[in-house]
């Protein structure tokens, strides 16, 4: 009995982990089985281990087959891509999607309320208020409830976004497992004897995937939440915040054009304000992920106004206006366009070396199938 309430406990626990601490556990405990494998096959050999062993091309042919496992998350992604290109909205749309989706949960978070309150609910009868809730919010195609339980047991909602060919996030945790994996897999492949070159250099390019994967991962942990803050307090997209950006530098390049020059020089020292560029660069990798605002500038334009000719004044306040926007729209704007950047400069390393890998490790498999 004691067992039993052990183990359920146990089970809870389990489930109470996260997704990627569950596929954390599951990497080591097979990382553990290679090991135990590669160990318990070099002990039986009377020379070193080898490629060329049964054992060694066992755990070749798991390595690439792991490697291929990994490769087959980035093509789910394009698929993905291609498959919701129909849903695919404008700005304004998005806007409009968003408003129906909180809607829509709220109305299922009252939904589940109710549940919580009378647990006995028919799951039928629960389903079908669910589905006409996303029907009547025009969102059937992206949010999907799922009824747990029922059958004697309380019954309860599962909200998920819907993702076609299962969620990328599981597909994503396969994808670092087998990345991580496949590197141990090739390295007891090859004995931890490195000589042949267009098979050393196939798993330097293996070791480069799963080093930039691993840092992908982070950026992917740390970069989206900050963003996420960031685009919550503006309300605004980034095509949104670049478009106003336009039109405020239009507007401040036709208040200041033939102006004194005390006018022109505040001008010119004051726009370059916040002091970051916004055209990429790689000054973006060291830099902080977001601007620190002037707080000394409100009082320091207050005084300089006295500079300026009387004629002048109304167009001065006006800039200074239009100064404050601008400053706001590229502290707000920086954050996204430095991420977006981060990406790709990340794609650009990481997609190059996964080309590179599957080239000589062809390569590789058809020499040694050749000779
Ligand atoms: C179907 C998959 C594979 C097969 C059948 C295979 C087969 C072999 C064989 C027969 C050898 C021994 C070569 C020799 O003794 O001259 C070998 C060695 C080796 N393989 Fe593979 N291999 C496979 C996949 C891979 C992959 C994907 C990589 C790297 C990403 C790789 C990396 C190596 C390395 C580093 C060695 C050791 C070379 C040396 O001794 O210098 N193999 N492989």
């Amino acid at each position: 009995m004691l067992g039993r309430g052990k183990s359920e406990a146990h089970a809870g626990q389990f489930c109470m982990m996260t997704l990627s601490q569950r596929y954390l556990l599951a990497s080591l405990a097979t990382a553990g089985l290679i090991i135990a494998y590669y160990l318990h096959y070099v002990a039986g050999l009377p020379g070193p281990p080898s490629g060329r062993t049964p054992q060694g091309l066992v755990l070749g042919i798991l390595g690439f087959a792991a490697m291929v496992g990994a490769l087959l998350y980035s093509i789910r992604r394009r698929f993905l891509g291609k498959a919701m290109w129909f849903i695919r909205v404008s700005a304004e749309a998005r806007k409009d999607l968003k408003a129906r989706e909180q809607r829509a949960l709220q109305q299922l978070q009252l939904l589940q309320q109710q549940v919580l309150r009378s647990p006995h609910l028919k799951p039928t009868q629960l389903r079908h208020q669910a589905k006409q809730i996303l029907k009547d919010n025009a969102v059937t195609l992206y949010i999907r409830v799922r009824i747990i339980g029922g059958g004697g047991q309380g019954v309860r909602l599962a909200i998920e976004r819907r993702e076609w060919a299962g969620q990328l996030q599981v597909w994503y945790c396969w994808h670092l497992m087998l990345g991580c994996l496949s590197v141990l897999l090739i390295a007891t492949h090859a004995g931890f004897r490195f000589s042949n070159p267009v098979a050393v250099l196939a798993f330097l390019f293996l070791v480069g995937v799963v080093a930039t994967g691993v840092l992908g991962y982070a950026i992917y942990k740390v970069v989206p939440p900050a963003l996420t803050k960031v685009e919550q307090r503006v309300e605004k997209t980034p095509e949104e915040l670049g478009e106003e950006l336009n039109e405020v530098r239009r507007e401040l390049e036709a208040v200041t054009q033939g102006k004194s020059p005390s006018f022109c020089t505040i001008y010119q020292h004051e726009a370059a304000i916040p002091g970051v560029g916004l055209t990429p660069s790689w000054r973006w990798l060291i830099e902080p992920a977001e601007i620190a605002r002037d707080t000394t500038r409100p009082d320091r334009l207050r005084l300089i106004v006295r500079e300026i000719p009387a004629s002048e004044q109304e167009d001065f306040r006006k800039m200074v206006r239009l100064l404050f926007q601008k400053e706001s729209l590229e502290v707000s704007l920086y954050p996204q366009l430095r991420y977006d950047y981060l990406l790709k400069i990340w794609l650009s390393l990481h997609i190059p070396l996964t080309a590179g890998l599957m080239v000589f490790s062809l390569i590789h498999i058809l020499s040694v199938l050749y000779y």
